[in-house]
C-alpha cells in the first residue's frame, strides 16, 4: 500500500495533512526516513510519525438489526444510512455485505474486509441467506418444486440457482436463497404470482440474527461467527 494511504487509514489525518509530515522529515519507515507518500509499505514495516510507530486498524465485522426506513447504502441524501447508526472510528471505511431494501428488515452484515464481503454476496460461494417473508396470499402448493427448479425472474436471462422453502402457515415461509439478484426474493414471489407484504432476513451463511439486538442496534462478530463465511 502507498505510505501517504497507510497513514491515513491508521489515523484520521488526510493525504495532505500526510504529505506535509512527510515533507517535515517527521514519517520514517524502518527508521529511514520517509521521502514520499507514493512509497510503497507493508504491514510488517515499522511506520512512525516523531518516532511512535503507527498501526493499520484490525479489520472489523458487524452484524446490525436494520429497522426499516433506513437504507443499506453508505450514502443517502433522503433516508438514514445504516452506516448513520453505526458508532465507530472511521466508519466511512466499512462496506455493507449484502444489501437490504429500505423496507426489509433484520440482518446485515457491516464490515471493512472487502474479501470477506466478497464471499457472502458472490454467487459463486452459495453463501446461503434466510429470510422471513410474509405473504399477501396463501402459499401455493407448487412453490417447493418451482423454487427448486429455479425461477424465472422477468428481465434476467438465466433462472435464479435453486432455493427452498419451509411453510410456517398460510402467509408465511422461510426462504432459503443463495444469490443476492436486485429485489431477488420480491421479484421471486412476484414470478410465482403472489406479493411480498413484509421481508425480513433471519441468517446468512452461519450467522443468524442475534435476537437480544434491537431494530437498529448492531453489535461486532464472534470470531466462530467471523469464521462461518468461507
Ligand atoms: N430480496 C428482496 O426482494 N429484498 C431484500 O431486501 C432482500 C432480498
Amino acid at each position: 500500500m502507498r505510505l501517504d494511504k497507510y497513514i491515513s487509514n491508521a489515523t484520521d489525518l488526510s493525504r495532505t495533512d500526510v504529505k506535509k509530515l512527510i515533507k517535515s522529515g517527521l514519517v520514517s519507515i524502518d527508521d529511514e526516513l520517509a521521502t514520499s507518500g507514493s512509497q510503497k509499505v507493508t504491514d510488517e514495516q515499522d511506520i512512525a510519525i516523531e518516532g511512535s510507530t503507527i498501526q493499520l486498524m484490525a479489520t472489523r465485522y458487524f452484524m446490525m438489526n436494520k429497522p426499516a426506513g433506513v437504507v443499506s447504502a453508505t450514502k443517502d441524501h433522503t433516508n438514514p444510512t445504516a452506516l448513520d447508526l453505526i458508532y465507530e472510528h472511521r466508519n466511512d471505511q466499512l462496506q455493507i455485505a449484502g444489501r437490504l431494501d429500505i423496507d426489509t428488515t433484520g440482518l446485515l452484515l457491516i464490515t471493512d474486509d472487502g474479501q470477506w464481503n466478497h464471499i457472502v454476496t458472490s454467487p459463486r460461494t452459495d453463501c446461503k441467506k434466510v429470510y422471513l417473508v410474509e405473504l399477501e396470499n396463501p402459499v401455493g402448493k407448487d412453490y417447493q418444486r418451482k423454487l427448486e427448479t429455479g425461477i424465472a425472474l422477468e428481465g434476467e436471462k438465466r433462472r435464479c440457482l435453486p432455493a427452498s422453502m419451509e411453510v410456517i402457515d398460510d402467509h408465511h415461509i422461510r426462504l432459503c436463497i443463495s444469490e443476492g439478484k436486485y429485489h431477488q426474493v420480491k421479484r421471486m414471489m412476484t414470478s410465482l404470482g403472489n406479493h411480498v407484504v413484509s421481508l425480513h432476513r433471519l441468517q446468512i451463511g452461519g450467522i443468524e440474527l442475534d435476537p437480544n439486538l434491537e431494530p437498529g442496534d448492531y453489535r461486532p462478530l464472534t470470531e466462530e461467527e467471523i469464521a462461518s463465511i468461507q
